[in-house]
């Protein structure tokens, strides 16, 4: 897998990076705004699929250069010159479809990088990404630092995230049930476990803990902490890691994007970053 952002190894069918969006819900149409701002460099959306016919003809009518809606996912993937799937809709859709538009040479931003924890799927994505050389992006999300996990990967012994919210906003998630009905007043370690075992327990911390164990030492290796914390300033994520060339931590204190409070706004920012920096020429910084 690429996690390192570079352009698609294919030759470029235009001046543009043609893009095939999956899902135009909340990350989705940020992100075509972003590209229709011209945030992302020389790149265009000429095609969009959402399995809710409403949001996907919403984002069409909103976008100046309106993109062929298509009806299923390979239909958007066969779509002429396309460069680039990019993924903003659910585990479900990259499970379903990775493995597919990457033999088709397609490269691919994914969101929902929590698809990617499974050992046997992700083997199975690179395998067809390797065999017609496409890529897969993996944006660094609501957390930074991966660029040091990566760097450090075979020197890394331990990696752990702590994620602290404050108690309603971990309501809902499974891994919480028990303390729903509970009165928190002072930080409280609701779990402590593997990555991979966060993943259900917490479907809204996956991304985070996917990413930070992908660039690191894997899932089942990785600890993640979750502590609810009445007191928390929003959702803090810190990452520690030890490795043989030296200890890191690092500390996110993240707003909530103004048009999507369920997502941080570093998670949006990342995520044009990255699309950035596939479709731009030149400069790479810190990739
Ligand atoms: N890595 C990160 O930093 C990060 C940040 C935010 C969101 N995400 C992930 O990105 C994905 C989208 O997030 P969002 O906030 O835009 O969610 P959202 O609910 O606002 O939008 C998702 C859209 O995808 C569509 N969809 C879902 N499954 C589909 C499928 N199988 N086929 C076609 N369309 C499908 C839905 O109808 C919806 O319109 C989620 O999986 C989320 O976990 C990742």
């Amino acid at each position: 897998m690429s996690q390192s952002p570079r352009k698609p190894r294919r030759k470029l069918s235009s001046k543009y990076v043609n893009i095939g969006l999956i899902g135009c819900g909340s990350m989705g149409s940020e992100l075509a705004r972003a590209v229709q701002r011209g945030d992302a460099g020389p790149a265009r959306i000429v095609s969009i699929f959402d399995e809710y016919v409403p949001g996907r003809n919403a984002l069409a009518a909103e976008l100046e250069h309106r993109p062929i809606e298509a009806e299923t996912i390979p239909d958007l993937t066969a779509i002429p010159d396309l460069d680039l799937v990019v993924e903003c809709a659910s585990q479900v859709a990259v499970i379903t479809h990775a493995e597919a538009v990457l033999a088709a040479g397609k490269s691919m931003l994914i969101m929902s990088s929590g698809a990617l924890v499974e050992p046997g799927f992700l083997k199975a994505i690179m395998t067809a990404a390797e065999a017609s050389g496409a890529s897969i992006y993996v944006p660094s999300g609501a957390v930074g630092g991966i660029d040091a996990l990566r760097a450090s990967k075979p020197l890394l012994e331990q990696v752990t995230i702590v994620t602290t919210k404050k108690p309603i906003s971990l309501r809902g998630a499974p891994g919480f049930a028990r303390w729903e009905n509970v009165d928190i007043t002072e930080p409280t370690v609701i779990y402590e476990g593997s990555a991979s075992g966060a993943v259900s327990l917490f479907p809204a911390n996956v991304n985070v803990a996917a990413t930070v164990s992908l660039a690191g030492i894997g899932p089942e290796a990785t600890k993640v902490k979750v502590v609810a914390d009445p007191e928390s300033p929003g959702n803090v994520h810190e990452i520690h890691a030890v490795s043989k060339a030296g200890k890191f931590s690092f500390r996110f204190e993240n707003m909530p994007h103004e048009t999507n409070p369920k997502t941080s706004f570093l998670a949006v920012l990342a995520a044009i970053e990255t699309l950035r920096s596939i479709c731009e020429p030149g400069l790479r910084i810190g990739t």
